[in-house]
């Protein structure tokens, strides 16, 4: 017994001198290991403890549980020393960082070139009184269609190579952003002045100017009274501001839609040269939109009296006018990982 009383002591004095040594957290990791793991000593103390009688346990077995209590005591707070003395090197450490040595990260990112072409036509239209609307890109085949005075039996669908939906006869990826047209109206009623950009899509083989996933944006104004002079201002005063050229000309040759009646499309002068480019085919003007008065079939399918109110329409690729406007020769830029192409805008 008087053995184990001083292997007791033994093992408190070199703990005690063990557990100042520790210097790190592996260190306090493998006292802990030896004192007080399943294998460790003061556990094996503990265990042979059995193998004394009643009355040597009385004397021995408190000394024992001192043992423990005041090594797990002394482990705990080490633990906290170190800790402490860590963070204190930690702060100073951080506190003697060396300012030359800073690189800024080279690798930012930047806004795509669809992020600034939108802002800066929000900014225009938005300046105008106009507001924004979308649409969804999956659309009925009512909206894409036939709202816009395009029946089946329409040959006016061919010019929209339209992919469909397979599980869903009448549904349909939009072929353009017209039909937000009719949406909008359901939506806010007359008077009303949106435009909407949106993604449409197209079943047709890609080249440098064809992308069968493009954007459009397209306008609508309806109020009492408006005529085709209110198109002509309102595309004049966005392609000055857009272009910022003071003296843009404005150009408009019949065409066809079935939405609108009569239907124009709208040609804006060269901004870039005064003899004709390679740009503006050498004619000074460069063709962007399509648009026209409201039909009513369209207004009366957005629940809008054509009695009494009329509007403009018009609609054009955000593509081809961010190509003109930054001199991009190739639509699949857009959606390309070039980063090289990216990081210009
Ligand atoms: N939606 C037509 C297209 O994709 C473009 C267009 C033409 C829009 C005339 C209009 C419009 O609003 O009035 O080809």
């Amino acid at each position: 017994m008087n053995s184990l009383k001083d292997e007791i002591q033994k093992t408190k004095t070199e703990l005690e001198h063990a557990i100042k040594q520790a210097s790190n957290e592996e260190s306090l990791e493998t006292i802990r290991i030896t004192y007080l793991g399943r294998n460790g000593r003061i556990t094996t103390l503990m265990e042979s403890l059995k193998k004394l009688s009643l009355e040597e346990k009385r004397l021995v077995g408190p000394l024992l549980n001192d043992l423990k209590l005041c090594a797990e005591s002394l482990w705990c707070e080490r633990g906290q020393v170190l800790m402490h003395e860590h963070l204190c090197q930690e702060a100073k450490r951080q506190e003697h960082f060396d300012v030359t040595v800073y690189r800024p990260n080279t690798a930012l990112g930047s806004l795509h070139i669809y992020t600034h072409i939108i802002r800066q036509i929000e900014d225009i239209f938005t300046s105008m009184g106009y507001a924004r609307a979308d649409g969804p890109e999956i659309e009925t085949e009512y909206y894409n269609f036939d709202a816009l005075n395009i029946p089946a039996i329409h040959p006016a669908r061919d010019m929209y190579d339209t992919i469909w939906i397979s599980d869903f006869s009448n549904m349909l990826l939009r072929t353009h952003t017209s039909p937000v047209q009719v949406r909008a109206m359901e939506e806010r009623g007359a008077p009303l002045a949106v435009f909407v950009p949106g993604r449409t899509y197209r079943h047709e083989a890609t080249d440098a100017t064809h992308d069968f996933m493009f954007s459009q944006v397209e306008g609508l104004f309806i109020d009492k009274n408006v005529s085709i002079a209110n198109l002509i201002a309102t595309s004049k005063a966005f392609l000055s501001a857009l272009f910022e050229v003071k003296d843009l000309a404005i150009r408009v040759r019949p065409s066809y839609f079935p939405f609108v009646e009569p239907g124009l499309e709208i040609d804006f002068s060269c901004p870039f040269c005064t003899t004709g480019c390679s740009l503006c085919k050498k004619s000074g003007f460069i063709e962007l939109m399509g648009a026209g008065l409201v039909h009513p079939h369209v207004l009366r399918c957005g629940g809008i009296d054509p009695d009494i109110y009329s509007g403009f329409a018009f609609g054009f690729g955000l593509e081809r006018l961010a190509m003109i406007k930054y001199g991009i020769n190739d639509i699949r830029l857009f959606h390309g990982n070039k980063l090289s192409f990216l990081e210009q805008f």
